[in-house]
């Protein structure tokens, strides 16, 4: 059994990457759906169903754990996968999200204020501050949806995507901690601590997905013990064309992508 990683798009490959570097011996599929790429500004019920046929794709892979890397998809799609979706088709597969691994994080040094940066369906689930506030009730949140920072960053235009990342930073007030809620935000990392004063830490998924995927398969034996370890890797996506061949072996040199033919959602 393999260890499956989903995204919206190209953008979860970093957060792959990530898993890849702490622990190789792994075996892992990718799946991501660009031909409905962007998640953050499509309604619920759509990200919902994109999201279910992704889950049911990397299934059919043989994924025993599955890794929801986008955040979008994680707080529109999560719950119900977990606890409607799963239990009926799927009870020994396992599925987790980026949020709560990343609310963690954030909260592991001292904060007064957190900013969170996402797509518009992430920022108005409020899936952040409703997790943020579970652990410190008391905590100032303030979320800003920035929509147009993916298609730059998609487009593989990163002089826009500094702009943005540059006019968002501006936003935040008083914070000291600042979550990039979002698979392609690693990518403008550095943009972002180049704005934002100095004290603002910069809590990026790539840095700590890899460590708390570890953290997991360790508390979970009945979990590590099916996965295989052969180091082997897939990448699927379901639109591929040459824009997306030049993004993918940008953002993981070397990658072999496949388009898979299977509709998904539509
Ligand atoms: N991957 C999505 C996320 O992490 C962002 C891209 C999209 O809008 O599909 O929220």
């Amino acid at each position: 059994m393999k260890i499956g990683v989903f995204d919206s798009g190209l953008g979860g490959l970093v957060i792959t990457r990530a898993f890849i570097n702490t622990l190789p011996e792994y075996d892992y599929v990718y799946y991501g759906d660009t031909k409905h790429l962007p998640y953050g500004e499509k309604t619920s019920g759509r990200i919902l169903n994109y999201t279910l046929e992704a889950v049911k794709f990397l299934i059919a892979q043989d994924c025993a754990l599955i890794i929801i890397a986008c955040n979008t998809a994680t707080s529109i799609a999560l719950r119900y996968i977990q606890q409607r979706f799963i239990p009926s088709y799927a009870p020994s597969v396992k599925v987790l999200g980026v949020v709560i691994p990343t609310v963690e994080e954030a909260l592991e040094s001292h904060t007064a204020g957190v900013g969170v940066i996402a797509t518009n369906a992430t920022v108005h689930s409020h899936i952040y501050l409703t997790e943020l506030h579970k652990i410190r009730p008391e905590l100032a949140v303030c979320e800003i949806a920035a929509p147009q920072l993916v298609p730059a960053i998609e487009g593989n235009d990163f002089v826009e995507a500094e702009r943005l990342a540059k006019e968002y930073a501006a936003r935040f007030r008083q914070i000291d901690s600042l979550i990039l809620g979002c698979t392609h935000y690693p990518l403008v990392k550095e943009y972002f601590r180049r704005y934002l004063p100095s004290n603002v830490r910069v809590v990026s998924q790539d840095e700590l997905m890899g460590a708390k995927l570890k953290d997991y398969l360790c508390r979970h034996a009945e979990i590590e013990t099916r996965l295989e370890k052969k180091g082997s890797r897939r990448f699927y996506v379901s639109r591929l064309n040459k824009h997306y061949r030049q993004l993918a072996d940008m953002l993981f040199p070397g990658i072999d992508v496949t388009e898979c033919q299977k509709e998904t959602g539509n």
